[in-house]
């Protein structure tokens, strides 16, 4: 049974975990577009970077040699500066069935685009793929598929390698150890991290546009606002002028944001890349530089930390001044067991500013702190609880050690799951469902969690 915005209605605790799997995984084959996975039925008909690496999680469950496959498809598209861009479009997508599409983009104006391969956009996102293909790994060792997945991670290590470079090097010229974002869209959209530096924006000519995003949701106020996509849409006009060239943008472009929680997924991501070393036998060189990465992000993680709250801030280079909002993103340290300090990072966890506050549903991480002025609980990232991001938080905890806590946040994100099924993201405090249904990603960490 569905409701009319195409969530399907409360299973409740009825649901066994057997049922749970099933369903994700009917999900999973529902928007399996035969070697890619659609990131949801109609909100995002094209494959997203890192929405497909979650989503190789969740087949790993179902099929690991199909997990390999969604990211084996999805480096096809890597740019070739190495970096893995944040959509990779489908050609048999209607034009109208996105926006914006690769007109808009003009990604053929950077020499680094793929020709002839697939059309992408020219923003990147998290790169969660190291950690999908260590999960894939690990599934697969000691089973029937062991060969052919070492065989196939073989021919994805170099390429996970330039990805990983190219966010230290072209992501970070000065070697702070921090990634730069330049766009909302390279993860967290409309996350009030990044309201000072877009109303700082001074927004010139954008060519007309319609949104196509709002046709797919309930309501406009589960979405970004109008005024926000202007200011999207006009940091692409410009990322397009400098013709994606990161060292032009560097140098003069609006949106310059230290990144941490992109900078602590890239540290995980490289743990996990050293893992995938010994899988596939890769030289004493790439394992140092690999090292070397995980050294410069956890040094750069700590400096971010500020000292009265414990909390980790992005730094906005527009400005040289901490982004002092309380998100999500400011406990990313205890993604990694070594970057800054991990038992205020648990005290912070635990309050009331985040999975602790008493009027949450489930005490899982809420996008934005519900003490924040702007936390605003039905609009995207604003507030809403992802399933998606406490699963690296869930993944953080049991790899840093926490093992209750890590158990605690898994069994409150599966009852969350019995309970909203697989939305996009959910009300913290009433647990309605947001965003689209069927979401691709969020069907995956169900499938990893059920297995784990
Ligand atoms: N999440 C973005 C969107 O809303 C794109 O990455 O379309």
């Amino acid at each position: 049974m569905s409701t009319e915005t195409g969530h399907p209605t409360s299973h409740g605790t009825t649901l066994t975990d057997t049922a749970l799997g099933d369903l994700a995984a009917d999900v999973l084959r529902a928007n399996d577009m035969g070697g890619w996975t659609k990131a949801a039925p109609l909100l995002y008909p094209h494959q997203w970077s890192w929405d497909s690496a979650f989503v190789a999680i969740g087949w790993a469950q179902v099929d690991v040699r199909r997990a390999m496959t969604e990211q084996q498809r999805l480096f096809e598209a890597q740019w070739a500066n190495g970096m893995v861009p944040q959509i990779v479009f489908n050609p048999l997508a209607g034009p109208d069935s996105y926006f914006p599409d690769p007109a808009r983009w003009a990604v053929e104006v950077s020499p680094d685009a793929p020709v002839g391969v697939a059309e992408t956009s020219g923003i990147c996102q998290p790169p969660v793929h190291a950690i999908a293909v260590a999960r894939i790994w690990e599934v697969a060792a000691g089973t029937e598929a062991e060969a052919d997945v070492r065989a196939e991670i073989r021919t994805l290590f170099p390429k996970l390698m330039a990805w990983h470079r190219y966010l230290a090097e072209h992501r970070d010229p000065s070697g702070s150890g921090l990634v730069t974002t330049y766009h909302p869209w390279e993860g967290i959209d409309n996350s009030p991290r990044w309201d000072a530096v877009l109303e700082r924006l001074e927004v010139g000519d954008v060519p007309a546009y319609v949104r196509r995003d709002l046709s797919h949701v309930a309501d406009a106020g589960q979405r970004p606002s109008n005024d926000a996509y202007d200011r999207f849409l006009w940091l692409l006009e410009l990322l397009k002028r400098h013709r994606y060239d990161d060292a032009a943008i560097h140098r003069s472009y609006p949106f310059l944001v230290k990144d941490v929680f992109l900078t602590s997924v890239l540290v995980m991501a490289n743990q996990a890349l050293l893992g995938l070393a010994d899988a596939v036998g890769a030289t004493s060189s790439a394992r140092a530089e690999i090292e070397s990465w995980i050294a410069r992000g956890r040094s750069g993680i700590a400096s971010t930390v500020d000292t009265e709250t414990g909390l980790a801030y992005d730094l906005d280079l527009g400005t040289g001044t901490p982004v002092e909002i309380r998100t999500f993103a400011g406990l990313c340290p205890l993604l990694d067991a070594e970057s800054g300090d991990r038992d205020r990072a648990l005290k912070n966890l635990d309050s009331e500013a985040f999975a602790g506050h008493p009027d949450l549903r489930w005490a899982m991480v809420p996008s934005t702190s519900p003490l924040e002025e702007c936390f605003d609980p039905r609009n995207y990232w604003r507030g809403p609880v992802w399933p998606i991001v406490n699963w690296l938080y869930w993944r953080g905890l049991r790899d840093g050690g926490d093992l209750v806590r890590a158990d605690a946040l898994r069994e409150a994100s599966l009852d969350s799951l019995r309970h909203v099924g697989f939305a996009e993201y959910f009300h913290p405090v009433t647990g309605e469902a947001l965003g689209s249904a069927m979401q691709s990603w969020t069907a995956a960490v169900a499938l990893d969690w059920l297995a784990s």
